[in-house]
């Protein structure tokens, strides 16, 4: 990623510092609601943001990893989670170098990935997510109300609907400019 991208994020995030975060994303929370007790189950939230994701999920009792590219997003999501009593682990990356990721740890249960679309990270889901583990993708189409975000990071129309390869799709919704993708790793 370019360095001017890297400080439009910043400045983004900059400007949420007073806010309240928004609520999780709908399709993520249906996804959610079929593992009515996680506890200790690791997750990872790719691209978290100011972390309304992880948040919610470290709330629910996974043990939380949340990875973003901007320093400022991880430094109110630390904010945020140490308000709430809540634990979790931020790592500051780059998911856009187009190089496979780097990944020596174990994977995890729960993979999500909201609003933030690199298709080249696609292939790494695979070894991000743990055999019988599942996948939670959502973000905008090119069906989306106005020009946010730029077509390159929207889409296409019934895209997920093919699913993903080394994944079982588990529900999939399209409808009012998004879509979504529940999935588990194949065994
Ligand atoms: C639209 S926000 C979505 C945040 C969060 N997933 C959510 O649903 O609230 C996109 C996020 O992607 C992060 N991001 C953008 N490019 C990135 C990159 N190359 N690597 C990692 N994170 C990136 C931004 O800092 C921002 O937090």
């Amino acid at each position: 990623m370019a360095e001017g991208d890297r400080e439009r994020w910043n400045a983004k995030h900059e400007a949420a510092w007073n806010r309240s975060p928004e609520p999780p994303d709908d399709f993520v929370l249906r996804s959610l609601a079929r593992f009515p007790d996680p506890h200790g189950a690791s997750a990872l939230d790719l691209a978290c943001g100011a972390g309304r994701h992880a948040l919610d999920l470290a709330r629910r009792g996974y043990l939380v990893e949340a990875w973003d590219v901007s320093p400022v997003a991880l430094e109110l999501l630390r904010k945020r989670a140490t308000a709430k009593g809540l634990l979790l682990a931020t790592r500051e990356l780059d998911l856009a170098t187009g190089a496979p990721l780097d990944f020596r740890r174990k994977p995890f249960q729960l993979v999500i990935a909201v609003d933030f679309l690199e298709r080249a990270l696609f292939a790494d889901f695979q070894k991000l997510v743990a055999p019988g583990g599942h996948l939670v993708f959502a973000t905008f189409t090119v069906d989306r109300p106005g020009d946010q975000p730029s077509e390159r990071y929207c889409l296409a129309r019934g895209e997920l609907a093919a699913g993903l390869p080394g994944f079982e799709t588990l529900a999939t919704r399209e409808a009012d400019g998004r879509a979504g993708l529940f999935a588990r790793r194949s065994a």
